[in-house]
């Protein structure tokens, strides 16, 4: 048994989040988590809501609520559509808890110590028609580095440059639209990474098994000339974490708060805090999964994110951690993806395009989208979404596969032997073909997800349903049945087993399902088959089973109509 960390990238408050985001992180950190569980390991699968920064203040703004009424309201909101996803965070936390504020100001204090703090007079830009600095996020412009005329004053989305608003060409606000821009002086803090970067780069060397996607952003953000330059980590703002030297004032910063990158990776620090505390745990329990003094030596840290991400992951919040010159922990595996696009286009949550979380439970459960957009996930290339895709997969994975496999064993086993595992027979020479090829499958789909080769192991188990559906097709019961009952029997006898077999092994891509056929068999014998011939004879004869409803339903033709003329206009 092994401790596995892992934090999915913790999504804004402003706004429910589209299904892009959701396959980029939470969903396939939900997947292994689940899975590593499955496998016996001791998992601590933690998520939050990243509530600071202007886009919280903008959203606040525009619902004309007090901004901490507003994150209060959509932390709810998001939690409830994460637990409609099945998503089995061990804990929901927000950037905005106590103990999120305390470890800022202590990392912050403790980077200051050691001289990786620096004050900067800096130059910000001030708008006369809005009467308001400007940080980052309410500039748009021209980006330097790619051209992309949208771009925003923190990274352009186009090309993953972090930005810095005074870079933009033609700047103007994204509040008003003014260009009435005037640059002026103010004291920030700023974050010397560049003082880290031959440990970083040494650290990132170390990574030989990381995705290319994670290493190749890394490695570019590292050399490419200013990719590492010292950060600002302060803005002028209301909103947030004020600016502390741990519990200490720091002279000249008040009225400040940190620059919402600073503090949302701590977040992931101070959700297990937050865990530990509704837990009723102690420091200690939430400490030995951080501090390699305090236990957390043996934890493998795995982080989910989307591309755009992983510049803060792999050099800003590492040089935090390093920077403190404290044992804290570093993460061992960043799993980055691509992007998920929408019918042609991009998924928005700012335009409102593509099919949002709320939208997609209220038409369809959660296992039909689960299964589509992992076994679809943007790993290594951009992956779309079109609503013919989505019914092709559905229809042919989960309802004529899946869906029909069970329909077939429990309905034709009902018909001819009743409601329970029959006996009689041997296991035939289809069957112990079938036992041998699931034994090899199933290593093969286990070393995936080990890998979290997401799209990999969605087709290696597809394939292990398909290969229940061809042994069911070359073993005929409702032939030999006429012939040899006991042949039959033996072989759905096998079939059966195997829907257990399918349950606990499909549970981390389809948790609703699996619960379904396990209740359907009545039991929960759901441990992860070791042995697959004894894992196929777990259900004894005459152990009693329900025929279950219609897994899957079909997407018809109308529904598919229907729904991607729904979601062809821009949500209001
Ligand atoms: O891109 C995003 O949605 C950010 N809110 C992710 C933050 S991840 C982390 F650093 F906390
Ligand atoms: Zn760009």
């Amino acid at each position: 048994m092994s401790r596995i960390l892992i934090t999915s990238a913790i999504p804004y408050i402003n706004g429910i989040k589209h299904l892009g985001n959701l396959v980029g992180s939470q969903l396939p950190a939900d997947l292994f988590a689940r899975y590593m569980r499955a496998r016996g390991n001791e998992v601590l699968f933690l998520c939050a809501t990243d509530e600071h920064g202007t886009p919280a203040e903008l959203a606040a703004a525009k619902a004309e609520m007090p901004v901490d009424e507003y994150c209060q309201q959509m932390h709810r909101t998001q939690a409830k559509l994460a637990a409609g996803f099945r998503l089995s965070f061990d804990h929901f936390g927000r950037s905005s808890s106590p103990q999120n504020h305390r470890l800022t100001q202590y990392f912050a204090g403790k980077l200051a110590e050691n001289g990786f703090i620096e004050e900067v007079s800096e130059k910000q830009v001030y708008s006369h028609a809005d009467g308001r600095f400007l940080p980052d996020r309410y500039i748009e412009g021209t980006c330097p580095n790619c051209g992309y005329d949208k771009a925003r004053g923190d990274q352009c989305e186009n090309c993953t440059k972090q930005l810095d608003p005074t870079d933009l060409i033609d700047p103007r606000s994204a509040i008003s639209g003014s260009t009435d821009l005037e640059v002026r002086e103010t004291k920030h803090l700023y974050l010397r990474q560049s003082a880290l970067k031959d440990e970083l780069d040494a650290w990132i060397d170390s990574k030989s098994d990381w995705p290319v996607l994670t290493t190749s952003i890394a490695k570019k953000w590292l050399h490419d000339g200013d990719g590492l330059r010292d950060r600002g980590i302060t803005r002028d703002l209301n909103w947030g974490i004020p600016v502390k030297k741990g519990e200490e004032e720091w002279p000249g910063m008040e009225g400040k708060v940190f620059y919402v990158w600073f503090d949302a990776p701590i977040e992931y620090i101070a959700c297990s805090a937050e865990w530990a505390e509704a837990q009723g745990l102690e420091e200690a329990d939430w400490k030995r999964w951080w501090r390699t003094d305090a236990g957390a030596e043996d934890v493998r840290y795995v982080q989910f994110m989307g591309k755009d991400n992983v510049p803060f992951h792999t050099l800003s919040f590492p040089a935090t951690i390093m920077g403190s010159r404290e044992p804290w922990k570093l993460v061992d595996y960043i799993k980055s993806f691509n992007y998920l696009n929408y019918d042609g286009g991009q998924f928005s949550t700012s335009q409102g395009r593509g099919v949002f979380m709320d939208q997609a439970l209220e038409i369809l459960p959660a296992d039909y989208w689960r299964w589509w957009l992992l076994s679809n996930a943007p790993e290594t290339s951009d992956s779309e979404f079109t609503w013919e895709k989505f019914q092709g997969g559905v229809n042919k994975d989960l309802a004529d596969v899946l869906g029909n496999f069970v329909s077939r064993v429990t309905k034709f086993c009902r018909a001819k032997f009743g409601e329970e595992i029959p006996a009689g027979g041997e296991l035939t020479e289809e069957g112990q073909k079938l036992v041998a090829d699931l034994d090899a499958r199933l290593k093969a789909y286990a070393g995936h997800m080990d890998a979290i080769d997401v799209r990999k192991a969605a087709a290696e188990l597809r394939a292990i349903w398909v290969a229940g559906n061809e042994f069911l097709q070359t073993a005929a019961p409702w032939t030999s049945f006429k012939t040899d009952p006991d042949r039959a029997a033996a072989d759905i006898r096998l079939a059966l087993n195997l829907i257990r077999v399918y349950a606990v092994i499909s549970a981390p891509f389809l948790p609703d399902a699996s619960a379904t056929l396990l209740e359907a068999l009545r039991t929960d014998a759901a441990d992860w088959p070791e042995d697959m011939e004894k894992a196929l004879s777990m259900l004894p004869a005459g152990h009693g089973f329900a025929v279950p409803d219609t897994l899957f339903a079909k997407i018809q033709d109308e529904d598919r109509e229907a729904w991607a003329e729904k979601f062809s206009g821009v949500r209001t």
